[in-house]
């Protein structure tokens, strides 16, 4: 059998922790024949810690055959110790009265401890995916706080948009959201983001000449899927979850076992790549193989998309330059 993997995760006690881990230990994220280490982070926060234990006990009544150790950790440097996947799921929330500044400054200071925590004890060829957000601009600050790993292996979650979209799309092409190719989303994980479905088939069928509406791609398909995260917190009281750790699932997935030639979305460091600077942690679409993933390039912009592009860009840039003097 396979030696077991070291998977990290931090806010390992909080509502995405508690939708995620189990769904780790139980094959889906790195396949059914790979035993795993699960590494968890908390603050020291007592409360907090307890709560871990809670879920621990929990995984432990689980029983999962794959799950071959948990660890509780308040310490980054030891909960990051020889990981081959960090999902940096713990972040600071926008609490009553913060300024946009001011939570970028906290979150600064989280992801530049952990980036340099994951610099000096984590695997060389560590896979991480940032879901707390700012989750583009943290990847980023995480990345530039670890020097001594591949920036490209830095990524920011994109996918709850993309399967977000997805998820419109079938619905209003009336066709299964499994048959849907070739969908992307470029960008920020906010409400700029750009869901583009120009180069998406269903069943083989172009999506964009079957919905064939650019008012309703510009005016309601965008605005869904932008406004989406907000929807659900109107609805639910709690931001989403189960969506958001299923979508962790599906990007790792995807990154470490491949995705069979599919387009899928993952925010990556640019290469310069559609005219975005590099470094930039951006939504693209992308294609993975042998835990690699590789750029879909050579794709055609128009004018729509490109202020579109330049939209989400401009935010993107605005939130990198509000935390330049914090690394
Ligand atoms: P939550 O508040 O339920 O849990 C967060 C947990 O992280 C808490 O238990 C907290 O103690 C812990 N934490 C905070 N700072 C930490 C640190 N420095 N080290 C370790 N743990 C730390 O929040 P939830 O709902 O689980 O969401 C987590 C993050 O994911 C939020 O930032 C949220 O905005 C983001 N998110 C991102 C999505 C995306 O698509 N990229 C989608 C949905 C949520």
């Amino acid at each position: 059998s396979k030696k077991p993997v070291r998977v990290a995760v931090t806010g390992a006690a909080g509502q995405i922790g508690y939708a995620l881990l189990f769904r780790i230990a139980s094959g889906e994220m790195l396949g059914k024949d790979q035993p795993v280490i699960l590494q968890l982070l908390e603050i020291p926060d007592e409360k907090a810690q307890n709560a871990l234990k809670g879920v621990i006990m929990e995984l432990e009544d689980c029983a999962f055959p794959l799950l071959a150790g948990i660890e509780a950790h308040s310490d980054p440097l030891q909960a990051f110790k020889d990981t081959d996947y960090a999902l940096l799921v713990g972040a600071r929330p926008r609490g009553p009265g913060m300024e946009r500044a001011d939570l970028l400054a906290a979150n600064a200071q989280i992801f530049t401890a952990q980036g340099k925590a994951l610099n000096a004890v984590a695997s060389r060829n560590v896979k991480v995916l940032v879901v707390g957000n700012p989750a583009n601009t943290n990847a980023y600050i995480a990345m530039k706080s670890a020097p001594d790993l591949p920036a490209k292996n830095f990524t920011a979650m994109l996918r709850l948009d993309h399967n977000r979209a997805a998820s419109q799309l079938a619905a209003k092409t009336g066709t299964k959201v499994g048959d849907i190719k070739k969908l992307t989303v470029w960008g920020n994980h906010s409400p700029t983001m750009y869901a583009d479905y120009r180069f998406a088939t269903t069943n083989g069928q172009s999506i964009k000449a079957l919905i064939n509406d650019q008012v309703w791609n510009a005016e309601t398909f965008l605005p869904t899927v932008g406004k989406r995260g907000a929807a659900i917190i109107a609805a639910r009281g709690l931001s989403s979850a189960a969506s958001a750790a299923n979508a962790a699932i599906d990007h790792m997935r995807d990154w470490a076992l491949g995705s069979n030639g599919e387009w899928v979305t993952m925010g990556v460091p640019s290469n310069g790549e559609y005219g975005i600077p590099a470094g930039i942690v951006f939504g693209f679409p992308v294609t993975t193989e042998n835990g690699e993933y590789k750029i879909v390039e050579g794709l055609e912009i128009d004018a729509f998309s490109q202020e579109c592009i330049n939209k989400t860009l401009a935010e993107l840039q605005g939130e990198q330059d509000g935390v330049k003097h914090l690394l």
